[in-house]
């Protein structure tokens, strides 16, 4: 049995997942250290409606591109599982210019490393070009690096899902490894299942995934990063508990 096989035999149900986009979110946290107070304590256990926050990054220059609309129902997957979702999609990544390293990141760069910073859970989508990830994608992973001397550096202790579009199967693999290798420098922590997705034979139409094993596939991503998410911030909550309890 595969891998895939495997996943798919302990899930119930997968079901095709329409993509009518994710819910618009307005960040309203900062950087967990923030909580590390009484009073953000009480606020934070007190908040039944606080949901983790899952930022997605992916997608192609096109609009409707494949592994932007992979990327909006992995998200969608991901709030089915109780998370709240920011993307940045291709008009999002195709406004950021290339990451020079400078503190002045511009406007989209500060709204992405506001959202990473926030973030409990991240999703990156990549297609694969010549065998790798694209460097839309890339350069947006690149501003990350300015969150290196941060408190939580980088993706530290995130969960991390990972899709990937490519024009056959070769390329999903090594972009797969590409992209888990990227995360695993940045301190992530690379969800189980990954989502390597041919699109040669048309997947995808008018952001609905017609194929059962794909759309499964994207459903998985969703929900290990999802569940990892609230599982982090559970045994977060519980250490900051005794902290102050103590
Ligand atoms: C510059 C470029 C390079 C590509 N390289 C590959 C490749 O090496 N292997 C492959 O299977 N597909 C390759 N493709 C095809 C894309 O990966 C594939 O069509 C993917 O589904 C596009 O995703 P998108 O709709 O998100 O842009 C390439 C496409 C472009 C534009």
């Amino acid at each position: 049995m595969s891998n895939f096989d495997y996943a798919l035999a302990t899930q119930q149900n997968p079901r095709p997942l329409a993509g009518d986009g994710c819910t618009p979110f307005r960040i309203s946290g900062g950087p967990r250290a923030v909580m590390a107070s009484a009073h953000a304590l009480e606020t934070a256990m007190n908040d039944t409606s606080s949901r983790p926050l899952i930022v997605g990054i992916g997608g192609a220059a096109r609009p409707l591109s494949s592994s932007e609309t992979a990327l909006r129902l992995a998200l969608q997957s991901a709030e089915q599982y109780g998370a709240r979702t920011e993307l940045f999609g291709g008009t999002e990544l195709t406004a950021l210019p290339h990451y020079l390293g400078h503190e002045d990141v511009g406007d989209m760069g500060r709204r992405l490393l506001t959202a990473i910073r926030a973030a409990d859970g991240v999703m990156i989508a990549s297609p694969a070009y010549h065998g790798s990830i694209s460097g839309l994608v890339k350069n947006a992973i690149d501003y990350i690096e300015a969150t290196a001397r941060d408190s939580r550096a980088y993706l530290d202790g995130l969960p991390v899902g990972l899709i990937v579009c490519a024009y056959g199967w070769q390329a999903t693999g090594s972009t797969l490894t590409a992209l888990r290798s990227i995360v695993h420098a940045l301190r992530g922590w690379p969800t189980p299942f990954g989502a390597g997705l041919n699109t040669s034979s048309g997947i995808f139409k008018d952001g609905v995934c017609t194929d059962l094993r794909a759309a499964a596939q994207l459903e998985l991503v969703g929900r290990q990063v999802a569940e990892f998410a609230e599982t982090q911030r559970a045994k977060a909550k519980t250490t900051l508990h005794a902290g102050v309890g103590a």
